[in-house]
């Protein structure tokens, strides 16, 4: 059997993007709470106030916070072994720089870390997922600030202490490449200079590799992995010129997991900023942290792939980074644009495999798409089974066939939850169907889906029954 005994099988989800509950039990405000959305995309603020009558869509998502229970106990009645969930920073250091954390904040996570249990699903925990405290970008400028480092530690120790036997691997940030192409939304930085950005990412590094080796010292059983965007790129054309560019375009997005994994910045790295004349905010004792914080395993989010070359030079621009100017003719398109690439799995599995020789999970991949359910209340989503059923089998492959250690898949959004780049409800990931549309109106009722006895008996046969589809 391909799938190793123990592959972690489950689903992923983000708090801001389906807890709801924005403002409850001593919930400060982050960077999530003031981006509105509408029919015609996402805005941003960067103040603290607040629109009466304006539409947030995390202010109630799915609310997950009032509804875990039951989610929960669909997720095991999926048969998930791993349910990966991000703590909202804002609900344990509501401001982000409180002395002490708010013990209500810390009860809710309690309680789900409980159902988890009693379900026997192993935990999986973000602990920054686009949701920077507003506080830190309103009192400190947010990460190009070495303060923030220290307000993310005490947090991160709060988590590793009260958990301590609870929780064994944990993803410190979320896609901490987005910092190059969404670094608001990533990190509550709204500039667009690249100096800013590279040392917001300095202090990211930094926070990752400091927290890893407390994660360590506080539990050696703890497993902290890195988490990158699924950015990977073909060349545009075989002239070298657009392979260079191409290779410029991964380097711009690998040099954060060669940092989390090398433990120091690589030499490609160094010279473009020297260019660039970006000096990072190194202090002494920065380069050792690096170097003993690096992390255990590599994760990542995989949904599509690009297509990059000497025109671009490597830059990426828009939303997730995705227009880089080229279409890939041979790969079909979601509803929203993405590309669908199962083999490109395979290939990423390899690519990073080899660069840094740890194991790997892939904690994000699903397709966004619009569901229509029928009068008596289902949903038929075969392009749903067919996309996950097709990415499940490069992995497979790039296991079996490849050599490739993977530890596990969850899903993105088992159950529908708000878009990170859109806002919408509408562009659906679950396997559960849940009843509210993109201004936050309906039930909130949940409903199971075609996909969800799919992906259900996947998860029975260990990945056997992914051959009877095919
Ligand atoms: C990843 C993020 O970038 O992609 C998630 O980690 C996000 O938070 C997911 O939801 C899918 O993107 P979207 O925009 O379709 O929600």
């Amino acid at each position: 059997m391909a799938f190793p005994n123990g592959f972690l099988w489950g689903g992923a989800t983000a708090a801001n993007q389906c807890e709801g509950a924005f403002d409850a039990d001593g919930k400060g405000l982050s960077t999530a709470d003031v981006m509105t959305a509408g029919a015609h995309g996402i805005k941003r603020r960067v103040t603290p106030e607040l629109e009466p009558g304006t539409y947030y869509p995390s202010h109630a998502a799915i609310d997950h916070y009032h509804r875990y229970r039951e989610d929960i106990a669909l997720f095991a009645e999926l048969g998930f072994t791993c349910y990966r969930f991000s703590v909202n920073w804002t609900r344990i250091f509501p401001q982000g720089d409180e002395e002490e954390p708010n013990e209500a904040g810390l009860a809710f996570y309690d309680g789900i870390l409980d159902e988890l249990e009693r379900h026997g699903i192993e935990p999986l925990v973000t602990i920054s997922h686009f949701e920077t405290p507003l506080g830190l970008v309103e009192k400190y400028g947010s990460w190009e600030n070495r303060a923030v480092v220290d307000c993310y530690l005490r947090y991160a120790r709060t988590l590793f202490t009260r958990w301590r036997g609870r929780v064994h691997l944990w993803l410190t940030f979320n896609e901490i490449n987005c910092m190059s192409t969404q670094p608001w939304v990533a990190a509550g930085i709204a500039s667009e200079d690249e100096g800013v950005r590279m040392r917001a990412a300095y202090h990211q590094l930094l926070a990752s590799g400091l927290a890893t080796q407390m994660a360590h010292e506080i539990d050696p059983a703890n497993r902290v992995g890195a988490m990158y965007a699924g950015h990977f790129a073909y060349p545009a054309s075989p002239d070298p010129a657009d392979v260079i560019g191409t290779m410029r375009f991964m380097q711009r997005m690998l040099f954060y997991l060669d940092v989390m994994c090398h433990g120091s910045y690589p030499p490609y790295k160094l010279r473009e900023l020297e260019r660039q004349g970006i000096a990072l905010p190194v202090e002494p004792g920065d380069a050792e942290a690096l170097a003993a914080g690096t992390v255990d395993f590599v994760s990542y989010s995989y949904y599509n792939t690009h297509v990059t070359g000497a025109k671009t030079r490597g830059v990426i621009k828009g939303m997730n980074g995705l227009d880089t100017g080229y279409k890939n003719p041979y790969l079909n398109r979601s509803d929203w644009g993405w590309t669908i690439d199962p083999t490109g799995l395979r290939f990423s599995l390899n690519l990073l495999y080899e660069r840094y020789r740890r194991p790997l999970m892939i904690v994000e991949n699903g397709l966004g798409a619009v569901d229509t359910v029928e009068e008596d209340g289902s949903v038929h989503d075969p392009y749903r089974i067919a996309y996950m059923r097709d990415h499940l089998l490069e992995l497979e492959c790039a296991i079996e066939h490849d050599g490739v250690p993977v530890m596990g898949y969850t899903m993105w959004g088992p159950l529908d939850i708000v878009s990170a780049s859109t806002g919408e409800m509408k562009k659906r990931y679950g396997v559960i169907y849940v009843d509210v549309d993109d201004g936050g109106r309906g039930t909130f009722a949940r409903s199971r889906k075609d996909s969800f006895a799919w992906y259900q008996k996947v998860i029975a046969t260990n990945g056997a029954s992914l051959h009877e589809d095919a």
